[in-house]
């Protein structure tokens, strides 16, 4: 299998949980990684997630807004892992030109340093499931439509349309990867407007009880960061995938109770509580989601490894033994 030795990968949003983990097996596969981050307080960017890499990392707190850093920090790489991202969609329709701002102003910032100062890089862009919004039909696959439902899902797209665009027109080569549900060590556990799962896992570790909302049947494609980083890897080292836009989830569906019970399981003595849909969540409720991933399996060979049950385990000892850095 190709690996990322010796390659020269930047990674922006480097220090949030997508991105610390991408330098983890970066670093591991022998690759010299650049981390650049804003460290805004509203997101995941936290240094404890270099722990154990972080002498053989370089840092740069910076912003991908910044034209000039942008421009200086682009050349010399072959890969850019492009996850810097204002990543709440709930916080996406309150402020939507924040959202505007980093996810499609800073975004294209990006884009134009490239296309300046190193037109040879690979680029991977972090989009998401929210760009299909209400779902028409399940398995969902990349050609589904874009029913978008916040602020964040439109913006995501648009992102993607960038990327696409400078391959198109100026040979930069992309691809983009729409996420599903990521969970797992390294997330943010300071609030809930990301990563439900992670957030069940502080509630039940403080001995609160889990609510689930309704009957709890919608279902949902979880994915642990450590497949979701290994896919982001195969994706960039595969040819053929330049233009593109896969999917990246692990192909099964699990209800939502039935998530929050592998957390109660996970920390026992924790409980689960049903009740009625708040309005104003039930908005952006998009229905059963189920990512369709026979592309990315096709072009790549990737494979999620990790089950649900496991891969909540692992969250659970995480945070168990480092929850000061997180709380
Ligand atoms: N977590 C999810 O549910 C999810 C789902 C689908 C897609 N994504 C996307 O994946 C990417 C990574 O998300 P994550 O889950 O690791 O979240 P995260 O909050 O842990 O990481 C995001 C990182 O981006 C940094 N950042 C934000 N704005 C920046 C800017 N303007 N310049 C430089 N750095 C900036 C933050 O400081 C943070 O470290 C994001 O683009 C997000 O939208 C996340």
């Amino acid at each position: 299998m190709q690996t990322l030795k010796d390659a020269r990968v930047l990674i922006t949003g480097g220090a949030g949980m997508i991105g610390s983990t991408i330098a983890h097996l970066a670093v591991a596969q022998g690759a010299q990684v650049t981390i650049l981050d804003a460290m805004l307080p509203l997101y995941g960017g936290n240094l404890f997630n270099l722990r154990g890499i972080a002498d053989q990392v370089r840092f740069i707190q910076g912003d991908i807004r910044d034209p000039e850093l942008m421009v200086r920090v682009a050349p010399g790489y072959d890969y850019i892992f492009s996850l810097a991202g204002q990543v709440s969609y709930v916080d996406s329709n309150t402020d939507p030109l924040l959202d505007l701002d980093i996810n499609c102003k800073g975004h294209l910032q990006v884009l134009e340093a490239c296309r300046r100062a190193n037109p040879r890089a690979k680029l991977l862009f972090a989009s998401s499931r929210f760009v299909y919004g209400r779902i028409e039909y399940n398995p969902v696959d990349e050609g589904h439509p874009f029913n978008c439902l916040s602020i964040y899902g439109i913006h995501k797209l648009a992102g993607e349309k960038y990327y696409r665009f400078y391959n198109e027109a100026y040979g930069l080569p992309t691809v983009s990867v729409r996420i599903a549900n990521p969970y797992g060590p390294r997330q943010q556990m300071k609030h809930s407007k990301y990563g439900i799962l992670n957030w069940f896992v502080r509630l039940a570790l403080e001995g609160q009880p889990l609510t689930v909302f309704g009957d709890g049947q919608q279902r949902r494609d979880y994915i642990y960061n450590e497949d979701l980083a290994a896919g982001c890897i195969a994706l960039m080292l595969s040819p053929g995938t330049e233009g593109q836009v896969y999917n990246l989830g692990t192909g099964l569906a699990v209800p939502f109770i039935e998530m929050a019970r592998l957390v109660a399981e996970a920390v026992p003595g924790t409980e689960v509580r049903q009740v009625e849909w708040p309005q104003d969540r039930y908005f952006v409720e998009t229905g059963d989601y189920l990512s369709d991933i026979s592309r990315i399996t096709a072009v790549s060979g990737w494979r999620p490894r990790i089950t649900l049950k496991e891969g909540i385990k692992r969250t659970v000892a995480y945070y168990r033994e480092h929850r000061q850095e997180y709380w």
